[in-house]
């Protein structure tokens, strides 16, 4: 089969408004949120995108009942048939692990596969791991296979995290949430997706505080039930219209959102010299005037600058005035644009967790390749400034994250087609 691919015809100025969806890094926690619930949930603002797709296909193979009208995904949790994710569907999500936290709590037995590397580095599931073990979980890796069992209830715990892993925090939420103690989460991810996750249990009828701060607590309750939730609007597609339209020198109002969420992205839009104005639920972003560089920007956990959001603002930094430094604390590989920027004549120098970007009058079109989700945003991000025709190929990195992006930027007044 050939896949298909982006054709985008650089040079226009984004304009307009745009509503950005839900939050893939809320909504995916979430839907396995609602197995641990057995009720019945009806979750609004959920995102077509592939990874969410793949969400409702484990919880359909698990035995629940999972069907979509518009941006609602109902979900009826009250028959669970199955307590083990098949390897295959594990591997077309890496995230999928988050569902080992809802599979223990609601059945206290998971079988599944172990994520292994991805696109961004070895990742890890030790801090998961560690925590649930301290829940009382036990757990017997064997060939690549976790077979985890709780016997009795969780009795509470009190959890330090080596680092503050989002997934960790909501492995350790979901395993904690049925049970008769408390359990506190100190050094937790303080992402508002976190919050977000959290929001959901509440309604469900769990008992959670201190989520959004570093020390989360969970007081374990007897059961759960079903609830109806609107996820968090995304502040990583947020960013990247940001971008979009900061590097065509547009203007765009993004509707929708969470400002308060965003200050440290918005930060550097502003030290690019973007006009941005946030709203209660919108965010205006001019960028009238050329570009300027940013001097260092760090990815730090949250309310640090976002991992996600670096590749998107490295590829607005190429055609900044000046000289930009980009640390990258959290994943070893999330330089990957990198490369195909200098493709379209960017110049970018990459070595380890630092990358500096001297910016350039001009980029060209130029056949690139998505190596994995935000690179390939970032390079589309790139394509609409590029003088002639990008290509983007390998757009099932991208769909992972974005409903249809080209259907949004087209809307802009972007040149751009799937193919
Ligand atoms: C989540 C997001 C991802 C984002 C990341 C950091 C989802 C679905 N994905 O990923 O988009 O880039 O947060 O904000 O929400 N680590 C360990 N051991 C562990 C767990 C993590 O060493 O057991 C390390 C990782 O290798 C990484 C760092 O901790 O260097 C942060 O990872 P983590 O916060 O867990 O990211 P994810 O939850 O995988």
């Amino acid at each position: 089969m050939t896949e298909s691919k982006l054709y985008i015809e650089g040079g226009r100025k984004l304009r307009g408004e745009i509503f950005v969806h839900g939050a893939k890094n809320s909504v995916l926690p979430v839907l396995a949120a609602t197995l641990l619930s057995g009720g019945q949930c009806r979750i609004h603002n959920c995102p077509a995108l592939s990874d969410v797709f793949s969400s409702c296909r484990i919880l359909r193979s698990l035995g629940c009942k999972c069907r979509r009208d518009g941006d609602t995904v109902e979900i009826d949790a009250r028959e669970i048939s199955d307590y083990e994710i098949s390897e295959e569907l594990m591997r077309e999500m890496r995230s999928s692990i988050v569902f080992l936290g809802a599979i223990i709590g609601r059945l206290r037995r998971c079988r599944l596969s172990f994520p292994g590397g991805c696109e961004l580095g070895p990742r890890p599931i030790d801090i998961h791991l560690a925590g649930l073990r301290k829940l009382g979980v036990k757990i017997i890796e064997d060939h690549g296979v976790l077979d985890c069992t709780l016997s009795g209830t969780v009795g509470g715990a009190d959890i330090t995290l080596n680092l503050p892993s989002v997934g960790a925090t909501e492995n350790i939420m979901l395993a904690a949430a049925i049970g008769s103690g408390e359990t506190v989460i100190r050094n937790a991810a303080k992402e508002p997706e976190i919050a977000d996750l959290a929001g959901f249990l509440n309604a469900c009828g769990a008992d959670i505080v201190g989520q959004g701060t570093s020390t989360v607590t969970v007081r374990g309750v007897e059961r759960l039930h079903g609830a109806e939730y609107t996820v968090m609007p995304d502040r990583i597609v947020a960013a990247t219209y940001m971008g979009a339209a900061a590097i065509t020198g547009g203007e765009l109002m993004l509707r929708g959102v969470r400002p308060a969420d965003m200050y440290s992205t918005v930060a550097v839009f502003e030290q690019m010299g973007a006009n941005v104005y946030p709203y209660s639920d919108r965010i205006y972003i001019s960028a009238k005037k050329p570009l300027n560089a940013v001097k260092t920007i760090r990815t730090m956990p949250y309310p640090g600058f976002p991992t996600d959001c670096q590749p998107i603002v490295m590829a607005v930094l190429t055609r900044a005035r000046g000289t930009s430094v980009i640390v990258e604390n959290i994943f070893e590989n999330r330089f990957r644009a990198a490369p195909e920027l200098v493709r379209m004549g960017a110049d970018i120098k990459a070595e380890g967790k630092v990358a500096v970007i001297e910016g350039v009058s001009r980029l060209s079109g130029a056949a690139t390749v998505a190596t994995d989700l935000r690179a390939g945003a970032a390079l589309v991000v790139a394509g609409l400034s590029a003088e002639g025709t990008t290509t983007v190929s390998n757009l099932h990195y991208i769909d992972r994250g974005y409903e249809s992006i080209e259907t949004a930027l087209r809307g802009l007044g972007a040149k751009i087609k799937r193919v």
